[in-house]
């Protein structure tokens, strides 16, 4: 692709349409969605659909709205609760949405080890018996994979299944970033959508669309997703243009991610190398640098040495510095992190704080 090269690692949202994928866009044939009659939103769903080995799709405008939507739909008997990662981003980063739009009780779950839920973890929270009615029972649990770039192990994700199905609960999977995981575990999404009974997956965020996302699960599920969009606003007319961009990210955009993954963690093992500290394993396209001990703010010093280069950094997590790679960044854009991470390790950029 030509129109490549934008040095935005604050996200992998941060991505812009492709000369080529707009063309994609304009081409679409397109109809009235909210009547089923667009082909591309059509298209775009059956191939999701098929890709995730599930009878049925529904093309949403954000991860937002598709994670929403599939609360609202496996909930539907309140007073009820869902059981959650504590950093996931349905509990911290969609404004309560599960509180206000389906009336449910979020338990949130601090992983006893590692990175990710276990089994274990749902276990200890889980709430099967209402306890003469003073408690929300769980009905649904919600898993994160991606989880800030690191990849949920399929064996557990198997064993939450497991444990769902004991105890007759669905297990909704948001996957925004699945595509990722799915390439760094050589793992078929088929296989991740097998463990669960509903999956988001993203389209504008390491998938480069600029618009987004996909709801997948049974038709019975998707149908009853598909309603509430509509009380949600979301029912939209010639959204082919849109589809479109998902249908050339999934042909052009996807097959690109391994390279993607390869310069992540080339930028991260160069840090390291260089004496920085990482928060989390990098698995995928994040790379998460702390500044160690406090004594030098190494974060905004690089921050700071990158702006005048073109590459924007800035977005931090629990203390990290996040840096995010996408289809856009190139390798010239990781030897310059480097070159001013050298700069700064070698003590001439540094930012002293706290004398
Ligand atoms: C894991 C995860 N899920 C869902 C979302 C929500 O996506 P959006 O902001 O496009 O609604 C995000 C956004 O960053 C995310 O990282």
């Amino acid at each position: 692709m030509k129109d490549t090269c934008n040095w935005d690692m604050r996200s992998d949202t941060m991505t812009k349409p492709t000369q080529e994928m707009l063309q994609a866009m304009v081409q679409a044939p397109v109809g009235d969605d909210a009547s089923g009659e667009d082909p591309t939103v059509r298209a775009l769903e059956e191939r999701v659909a098929q890709l995730c080995g599930k009878p049925a799709a529904l093309f949403c405008a954000s991860s937002t709205m598709s994670n929403q939507l599939a609360i609202r739909t496996h909930l539907r008997d309140p007073p009820e609760s869902l059981v959650c990662h504590l950093q996931s981003h349905i509990f911290q980063y969609e404004s309560g949405g599960a509180s206000l739009h389906s009336q449910a009780q979020m338990i949130p779950v601090k992983p006893n080890e590692g990175v990710n839920l276990t089994r274990g973890d749902i276990e200890k929270v889980f709430v099967s018996d209402p306890y003469g009615g003073h408690k929300a029972p769980t009905h649904l649990v919600v898993l994160e994979n991606t989880f800030s770039g690191v990849v949920m192990p399929f064996e557990d994700m198997r064993e939450i299944k497991e444990f769902a199905r004991e105890k007759r609960v669905a297990v909704h999977l948001d996957g925004a970033r699945l595509w990722n995981a799915s390439v760094a575990a050589g793992v078929e999404i088929r296989q991740y959508a097998d463990c669960v009974d509903s999956l988001n997956l993203c389209l504008s965020k390491s998938m480069g669309c600029p618009v987004g996302a996909m709801l997948v699960g049974s038709t019975e599920f998707i149908e009853k997703a598909r309603h509430f969009r509509k009380v949600f606003g979301g029912g939209w007319r010639q959204a082919g243009v849109l589809a479109a961009a998902g249908l050339f990210a999934i042909d052009r955009i996807w097959p690109t991610m391994a390279d993607t993954h390869r310069r992540t963690k080339r930028l991260a093992d160069g840090l390291v190398a260089l004496g920085f500290e990482l928060a989390l394993p990098v698995h995928t396209n994040m790379v998460l640098v702390r500044s160690p001990k406090a004594v030098i703010n190494t974060q905004q010093a690089l921050i700071d040495a990158l702006r005048p280069r073109g590459v924007v950094l800035g977005n931090f997590y629990e203390g990290s510095l996040r840096i995010v790679l996408h289809h856009q960044i190139n390798d010239r854009c990781i030897d310059i992190v480097l070159e001013e991470a050298q700069k700064i390790a070698n003590g001439s950029e540094m930012n002293v704080v706290n004398g």
